[in-house]
C-alpha cells in the first residue's frame, strides 16, 4: 500500500506508565512536555497523533496486585483511571489512550513475535541466571554480590537454567551504529546519544524475550508455558495504537514517530532494543528519541520511605496548574536532571507569571477600556511597528528551540518578549499621550499592545493552553483560539478591529508568608524521639589551634570518652582567644555526618547560644566525664 502524503503528519509518544504505582511529578514531566510538544505542532499546522497509555503486565504487577487481594487486570483497571484522571485535569491532548491488556495491543504482540519467530529473529534458547525462587526473580552478578544473597528477601539464590526464547540482538550491533551515524539527531541530547553508541560498541547479547516463571504476560501463541517480556510487549504499544501493521492505512499514515519522550532511565529500551525490534519487522525507525533528566524534591530522591513524592493532583489544586506546566518546563534546561521545590514554584509565579505577564495584559487592557472605551482598530499606517517585528523574532527563535526540544530555552524568549512589551509601554507613555490629546498616536500604541497579547496568547498555547484562553477571550474573540494557526498570530492586523473583554487578572500573586509561618509551626514542634536521635555529649577541649587563612575558624581537639580525640571545627576566632578555650568542658553533637571546612574535617558541631551580638559557649557546671551523655 501506498503512503498517503498528508499535510505534516507528526506523531507524538510518552512512554505508557506500569499501573503498580501512582502518578507523580515525573510521570506528568514527560507527559506535559509531550503535550506541550503536540499543541505547538498543531498550531504550527501540522496533523498531529499524541499517544500516551498504561503498561499493565509483568511480574511486578503481578506481585502488587496480589499484595492487594486483586487480579493483575483488577489494579489495573483501578490504577489506570488515576492517570486518565490527571491528564484530563492537566489538559492533556493526547489522540488515543493505549493499554497494553487491549485485545488489539495483544494481538499485534503476538502477530509481531510469530513473525520474528519465522524470520529467525527470535529462536528457542536456555537462559542462565541467578535465581530466587521464594521471590521468582533472577539478579545480575552485580545485584546478588559476593555472597549470592537475594537483594530483596536476602536468601541464597541459586544457579538457573530456564528455557526462553531470544531475539538477536547481536546480529543489529552494526546496522544500529551505521543507523547512529546517519543520523546524528536520533537521540537528544547528544550527551545520553554518546552513552548509547558506546554501550552498543562494547557489543551486544541477545535479549530473552519470554518468561516462564509467572503468567502475567502476552501468551506466546504456539508455546502457551511462555509469556512474553514486558518491555517487547511495552515499546509494541506505539505500533499496536495505529494499527500495528503495513496492512493498515491508519499505521502507513502515522508511523514513524516523530518524537518518543522518555525519561533517561528508559533510553536503553528505546534507543537500542526498539529499533532493532524496528529493524527485524522491516518497518522505519523513529526520527528522535528525546531523552529528559530526573526529578528529585528538595535535593532527595522521590520516594515512598521518604513520603515525598508529589502529587500532581495536590499541586494543582495549589497552584494554577498552567504555573505547574510553566514551571516544570521553565524551571529546568530540557535534558538535564531537575529539582522540585515549591518555593521555586511560587517564585516563578510571582514574578515572571503575575508581574510580567498577568501585568502587561491588564495594563493594557485597562487602558484600551480607559482611553478607547475597549476598542482598538488598526491604523492606516503605522509609524512604529517594532513590537510586531520582535514578535516575529521571538517565532523564529521559539521555533528553534522546540525543534531541538528546549522547552525551558523557548520560553525564556517568550519572557523575554514580555518584557520586552513592558518596556514599550514605559516608554511610549500611553497616559501622556492621552493628555496630549494625541489621538492617533496613542490609538497607534494601543493597537501594537493588543497585537502583541495576540502574539503572546498563540505563542503560549502550548505550554499555558488554559491562560491562552483566558487572554483570547479577554482580546473579545468568541471562537476556540484553536481554530487559528501561527499566522494569524504574527500578523497584528489579522484583525482589524477587536472590542475587548477585560475580566479578572491572569494570574493571582502567591502570598508565601503563610507556607513559611505553617512551616515553623511544624518546626517549633517535634516529638521525644525526635529529640533523641541528637546524642548530645560533653566534651572536653584538650587543644586549640588557629585555621589559617580564616578569620573565624578554630581547630578543636577534644575528647569525646572515645578511645581517640575528636577534631571539631568551628567559627569562635572573633568570640574567644585559643587558650581560653583548653581546658573546658562544652557540649557537642556527636552524631553529626562529618563536614569538610577549609580542608579540614570536623566530626561533630558544639552548640552554643547567640544573640546577633555576642556568643556564649556552653558548658556544664560540675564536673561531668568526656562523652556524659546529655539529655
Ligand atoms: O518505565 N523524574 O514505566 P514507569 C523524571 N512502563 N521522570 C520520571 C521520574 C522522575 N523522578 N519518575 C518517572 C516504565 N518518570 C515503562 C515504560 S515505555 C514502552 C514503557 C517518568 O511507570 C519518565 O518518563 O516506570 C520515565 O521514563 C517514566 O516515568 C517511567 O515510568
Ligand atoms: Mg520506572
Amino acid at each position: 500500500m501506498e503512503k498517503k502524503n498528508l499535510k505534516s503528519k507528526y506523531y507524538i509518544t510518552t512512554p505508557i506508565y506500569y499501573v503498580n504505582d501512582v502518578p507523580h511529578i515525573g510521570h506528568s514531566y514527560t507527559t506535559i512536555a509531550a503535550d506541550t510538544l503536540a499543541r505547538y505542532r498543531r498550531f504550527l499546522g501540522d496533523e498531529v497523533f499524541f499517544l500516551t497509555g498504561t503498561d499493565e503486565h509483568g511480574q511486578k504487577i503481578q506481585k502488587t496486585s496480589k499484595e492487594k487481594g486483586l487480579k493483575p487486570k483488577q489494579l489495573a483497571d483501578r490504577v489506570v483511571k488515576n492517570f486518565q484522571n490527571l491528564w484530563k485535569k492537566l489538559d492533556i491532548t493526547n489522540d488515543f489512550f493505549v493499554r497494553t491488556t487491549d485485545d488489539y495491543h495483544i494481538k499485534c504482540v503476538q502477530k509481531a513475535f510469530e513473525e520474528l519467530f519465522n524470520k529467525g529473529d527470535i529462536y528457542k534458547g536456555e537462559y542462565e541466571g541467578w535465581y530466587c525462587i521464594p521471590c521468582e526473580s533472577y539478579y545480575s552478578e552485580i545485584e546478588i554480590g559476593k555472597d549470592r544473597l537475594c537483594p530483596a528477601c536476602g536468601r541464597k539464590v541459586d544457579k538457573v537454567k530456564e528455557e526462553s526464547y531470544f531475539f538477536k540482538l547481536s546480529a543489529y550491533q552494526d546496522r544500529l551504529l551505521e543507523f547512529y551515524e546517519k543520523n546524528p539527531n536520533f537521540v537528544i541530547p547528544n550527551t545520553r546519544f554518546n552513552e548509547i553508541k558506546s554501550f552498543v560498541k562494547s557489543g551486544l547479547k541477545d535479549l530473552s524475550v519470554t518468561r516462564t516463571s509467572f503468567d502475567w504476560g502476552v501468551p506466546v501463541t504456539f508455546d502457551d508455558k511462555h509469556v512474553i517480556y514486558v518491555w517487547f510487549d511495552a515499546l509494541l504499544n506505539y505500533v499496536s495504537a495505529i494499527g500495528c501493521n503495513k496492512d493498515n492505512d491508519k499505521f502507513l499514515n502515522i508511523w514513524p514517530a516523530d518524537a518518543h519522550f522518555v525519561g533517561k532511565d528508559i533510553l536503553r529500551f528505546h534507543a537500542v532494543y526498539w529499533p532493532a525490534f524496528l529493524m527485524a519487522l522491516g518497518l522505519e525507525l523513529p526520527k528522535h528519541v528525546v531523552a529528559h533528566g530526573w526529578w528529585t524534591v528538595e535535593g532527595k530522591k522521590m520516594s515512598k520511605s521518604l513520603g515525598n513524592v508529589v502529587d500532581p493532583n495536590e499541586m494543582i489544586e495549589k497552584y494554577p496548574k498552567d504555573a505547574y506546566r510553566y514551571f516544570l518546563l521553565r524551571n529546568v534546561p530540557f535534558g538535564l536532571d531537575g529539582d522540585f521545590s515549591e518555593k521555586e514554584l511560587i517564585e516563578r509565579i510571582n514574578s515572571e507569571l503575575v508581574n510580567d505577564l498577568g501585568n502587561l495584559v491588564n495594563r493594557s487592557l485597562t487602558m484600551i477600556e480607559k482611553y478607547l472605551n475597549g476598542v482598538t482598530e488598526k491604523p492606516k499606517s503605522i509609524v512604529d511597528n517594532s513590537l510586531e517585528e520582535k514578535a516575529f523574532e521571538t517565532f523564529e527563535k521559539v521555533k528553534k528551540s522546540l525543534d531541538i526540544f528546549r522547552f525551558d530555552e523557548a520560553l525564556s524568549h517568550i519572557f523575554e518578549y514580555v518584557r520586552y512589551a513592558n518596556k514599550y509601554i514605559t516608554q511610549k507613555e500611553p497616559w501622556s499621550l492621552k493628555k496630549q490629546n494625541k489621538t492617533p498616536q496613542l490609538n497607534e500604541v494601543l493597537f501594537n499592545l493588543t497585537g502583541a497579547i495576540k502574539f503572546l496568547s498563540g505563542i503560549i498555547s502550548a505550554f499555558m493552553p488554559d491562560t491562552a484562553d483566558k487572554i483570547w477571550s479577554q482580546l473579545g474573540f468568541e471562537d476556540s483560539i484553536k481554530n487559528y494557526d501561527y499566522r494569524f498570530f504574527l500578523d497584528f492586523g489579522s484583525k482589524e478591529k477587536l472590542k475587548i473583554n477585560k475580566q479578572d487578572v491572569i494570574f493571582n500573586r502567591i502570598e508565601e508568608k503563610e507556607e513559611e509561618d505553617s512551616k515553623e509551626e511544624k518546626a517549633k514542634k517535634i516529638n521525644i524521639d525526635e529529640f533523641f536521635n541528637v546524642d548530645l555529649r560533653a566534651a572536653k577541649v584538650l587543644d586549640a589551634q588557629s585555621v589559617e587563612k580564616s578569620k573565624k575558624l578554630i581547630k578543636l581537639s577534644i575528647d569525646i570518652g572515645e578511645n581517640k580525640p575528636r577534631t571539631l571545627v568551628a567559627g569562635l576566632k572573633e568570640y574567644y582567644k585559643l587558650e581560653e578555650l583548653v581546658g573546658k568542658t562544652i557540649i557537642v553533637v556527636a552524631n553529626l555526618k562529618p563536614a569538610k571546612l577549609m580542608g579540614i574535617e570536623s566530626n561533630g558541631m558544639l552548640l552554643a547560644a547567640k544573640d546577633g551580638k555576642s556568643l556564649g559557649l556552653l558548658t556544664v557546671m560540675e564536673d561531668v566525664k568526656p562523652g556524659a551523655k546529655v539529655g
